[in-house]
């Protein structure tokens, strides 16, 4: 298994494990002009050259970071591969200088795992929810809101 940075010749891949998730409504669907744009916020996990798995860190504001895009292909879950993804990601939001770092999800048992807590929507610094009106679900958000605090 080979963890890296994503490149544009990825992105097909990603767009197609992101967009089949979002089919069956367990992560929102990504536009490929999306995934350009962010690009540089990916990691990617390869198996003998094929894309099996993706999450990104995405810069919010000031010592804040969100893990956002997270996807494992099915045949390749519960293998570690989404908590390598998240480690990385987590070091370079601390390299960074990120403070606080969170996961809007539906599988908040797997956030949990890797040491994120649970908070009321309400609790959380508003900078959390800033790109929220764009997303096709808001207001109506079912989402859990995850917090990890780096130190
Ligand atoms: C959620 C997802 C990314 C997990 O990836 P994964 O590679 O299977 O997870 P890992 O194998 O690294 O699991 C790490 C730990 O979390 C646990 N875990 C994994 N998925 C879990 C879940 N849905 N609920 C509770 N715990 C979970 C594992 O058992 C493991 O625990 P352990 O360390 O005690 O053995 C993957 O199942 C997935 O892509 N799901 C569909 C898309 C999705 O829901 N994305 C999240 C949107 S925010």
């Amino acid at each position: 298994m080979n963890f890296r940075k994503a490149t544009f010749r990825d992105v097909e891949a990603m767009q197609k494990l992101i967009n089949d998730y979002a089919e069956q409504g367990f992560m929102l669907a990504r536009s490929r002009n999306t995934l350009y744009e962010s690009l540089r916020d990916f990691i990617i996990a390869e198996e003998a050259g094929k894309l099996v798995g993706l999450a990104a860190l995405h810069l919010v504001w000031d010592e804040l970071g969100e893990i956002r895009a997270l996807a494992v292909a099915p045949s390749m879950t519960q293998k570690g591969v989404g908590r390598k993804i998240v480690d990385m990601l987590t070091e370079e939001a601390r390299t960074l200088g990120v403070k606080t770092l969170f996961a809007l999800t539906y599988n908040p048992g797997f956030f949990a795992k890797l040491g994120f807590l649970e908070v009321t929507k309400e609790s959380v610094p508003q900078k959390m929810w800033k790109e929220c009106i764009n997303c096709p679900k808001f207001p109506n958000c079912d989402e859990v809101a995850m917090v990890k605090e780096l130190f």
